[in-house]
This record gives C-alpha cells, structure tokens and sequence, in this order.
C-alpha cells in the first residue's frame, strides 16, 4: 500500500492546503468599515473578529473619523474627510475593496462614492442605514432636540442652518415634500430628486459596484420607516412604498434600477435585531454579510 503522501484519504487535506495557500497569496479583498452616528471603531470590534475567523488575513480598517458626538457635523464634510482616508486603502487594493457602511455611514458612503468616480468597491453593503431618509423619533433624536416634535423638526431642518447638522441631511419629512426638495443640499441632490450638474457623474460612479447588499429589519427600533434600509420610504400618507416604486427608482435617477435590472442588488430583511445590535450579531453576520466579503 501506498504511503500518506499517495493515500487517497489524504486528497481532501492536500486540496484543502492548497486552497488556504492560495487565498494567503491571493488574499481577501480589504474590507473598509464606516461607522454611525454616536459611535466610532470601538463598536465595530465584533464585527472585525467575525470577518477574521471566516475570512483569516483580511485587512479590516473602521475609519476613525468624526466619532461619537462628531458624527453630528455636516454630512459633506464628513464625506471630505472619509473620502480622503478611504482613497489611499482603494489605492493599495488592486483587486478593490468591499465597504460596510453602518447608519448614517451609510449616507457618507454614498456621497463618498458619488464623488470618488475611480472608486473600485466591489461589495457595497448597507447595514441598518437611512439611505432612503429618516423620519421619526428615536432616542437621538430626542437627545438633540428634546422640545422638537417629529413632524416640527422641519422647522429646523429645512433652513440653512439646519442642513450643517447631520441627521437634518437626510431629515425626510413626507409632509413637506416641497421645503425637503429646496432645502437638502445632501439627500435630494443625492437621490436625484433634484437636477443638478453633477448627476450623471454620481450615477456612473454608482455603477461601478459590482454589488449592493440592503440590510435591516422590522425591529430595529431606530431606521424609520425601517423599510428606508431598504430604499423604501413613505408616501404623504406614512404608507411605505417600496424601492420599485419609488419615484427616483423608477427614473433610474442615481442608477439602482440599472443595479437592480443587472441583478446586483440583494436585500437582506432579518427581523429580532435591535438597531444597536446589528454589527455584533452572528446570525447575520453570516446570513448577510460573509458571503459578500470574498
Ligand atoms: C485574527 O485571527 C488570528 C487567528 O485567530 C489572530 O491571531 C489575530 O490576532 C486576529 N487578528 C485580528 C486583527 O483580530
Ligand atoms: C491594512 O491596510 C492599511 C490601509 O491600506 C495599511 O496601512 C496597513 O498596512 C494594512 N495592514 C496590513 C497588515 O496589511
Ligand atoms: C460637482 O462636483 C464638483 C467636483 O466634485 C464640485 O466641485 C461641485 O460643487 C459639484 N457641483 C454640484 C452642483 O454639486
Ligand atoms: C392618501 O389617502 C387618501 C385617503 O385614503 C387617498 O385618497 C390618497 O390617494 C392617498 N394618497 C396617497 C399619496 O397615497
Ligand atoms: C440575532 O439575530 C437573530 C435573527 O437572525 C435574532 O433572532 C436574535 O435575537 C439576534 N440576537 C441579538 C442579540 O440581537
């Protein structure tokens, strides 16, 4: 009989080798995370760990940068900022990156990509973010503007000193429709929802994503509606129309339909996770997000 070396009990080890040999040489992509409001790296150490034990060697960065009480300042600043710490693990990453964007680091990675036309993102994931806008209580909001109602933050929100505070960037009151439109400078221009010259610039640099990864869920407790991490938001009459039937989607506005018609938009809807809870729950660490991390 053969030695080990020959043994074809051995084959699976051998192949196995290979292949643990092979993503050391040829690596995983670097992943890049951008944290939320009220938070910075420190909440984002669970996630890390789960991408390096099913992913070994990655390149996990969580962008520190306008942390925790600093994440209130203007979202174009920000995106400056971010973009400019981002480029260079862009740079060095010939194969590109994958980005996980958490909240309202979300928005910052759609403005940081619409302006960042060499981008090279593979997967784009949005975990639990507004991307299609926030309109409703929640503690932080409370916390900032304890004597503001909801449906007066507009008062605040749609001026020109409101839009230099962040969660006022993407404020989407669906009962204002009008004051929304002339005052965000950063979620309407963003959308599409108004004409500006920058457009088609945005889109195409949209369209360089192989994949786009939606994820949220029901009782987040936080997003509302929880259906804008998903790009649904509501109508005039609070009633949650969905991604398809928006009208910016319908216009491929910012070039989520292409996306989409393509394929390579995926939601993921996972109910019983808490808005705080989303980076550091291994159900949907693997259910969501492993799989795009290659
Ligand atoms: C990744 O996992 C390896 C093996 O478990 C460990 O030695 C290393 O310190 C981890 N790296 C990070 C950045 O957590
Ligand atoms: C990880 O990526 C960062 C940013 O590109 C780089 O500075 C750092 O050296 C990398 N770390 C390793 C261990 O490759
Ligand atoms: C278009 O992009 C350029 C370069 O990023 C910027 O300077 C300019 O302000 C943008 N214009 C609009 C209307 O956003
Ligand atoms: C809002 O509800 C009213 C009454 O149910 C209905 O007539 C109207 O068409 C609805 N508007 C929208 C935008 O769905
Ligand atoms: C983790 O997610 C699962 C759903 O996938 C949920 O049932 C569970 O309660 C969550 N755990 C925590 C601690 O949030």
């Amino acid at each position: 009989m053969g030695g080990l070396m020959t043994s074809d009990g051995c084959r699976p080890c051998v192949i196995i080798c290979a292949l643990l040999l092979l993503s050391s040489v040829i690596g995983y992509r670097p992943v890049i995370i951008v944290h939320g409001i009220f938070d910075g790296p420190k909440q984002f150490e669970m996630l890390a760990k789960f991408i390096n034990q099913s992913h070994p060697g990655t390149n996990v960065t969580t962008i520190a940068l306008y942390d925790y009480i600093a994440s209130m300042k203007p979202l174009w600043q920000q995106v400056e900022s971010f973009r400019e710490a981002i480029r260079p693990i862009m740079k060095s990453a010939g194969d590109g990156v994958h980005l996980i964007c958490f909240s309202q680091g979300g928005l910052i990675c759609r403005g940081v990509l619409a302006t960042l036309p060499t981008h090279n993102v593979h997967s784009l994931i949005f975990l639990s973010s507004p991307i299609a806008g926030q309109y409703g209580d929640s503690n932080y909001l409370k916390y900032f503007f304890p004597k503001f109602l909801k449906s007066r933050l507009y008062y605040f929100c749609y001026t020109t000193h409101g839009q230099k505070i962040s969660i006022c960037n993407y404020w989407n009151d669906p009962h204002q429709r009008e004051r929304y439109l002339k005052s965000s400078n950063y979620l309407a221009p963003l959308n599409g929802e108004i004409e500006h010259a920058n457009l088609t610039a945005w889109r195409d640099s949209f369209l360089r994503i192989e994949t786009l990864v939606l994820i949220g869920g029901p009782d987040d407790g936080v997003i509302t509606p929880w259906e804008s991490s998903i790009f649904g938001f509501y109508d005039s009459n609070e009633t949650v129309v969905e991604m398809e039937k928006q009208d910016w989607y319908l216009r491929d506005a910012f070039g989520l339909k292409t996306l989409n018609s393509k394929g390579a938009v995926v939601k993921c809807v996972v109910p019983g996770v808490h808005h705080t809870s989303w980076h550091s729950n291994l159900t949907v660490y693997q259910n969501c997000i492993d799989k795009w991390l290659t």
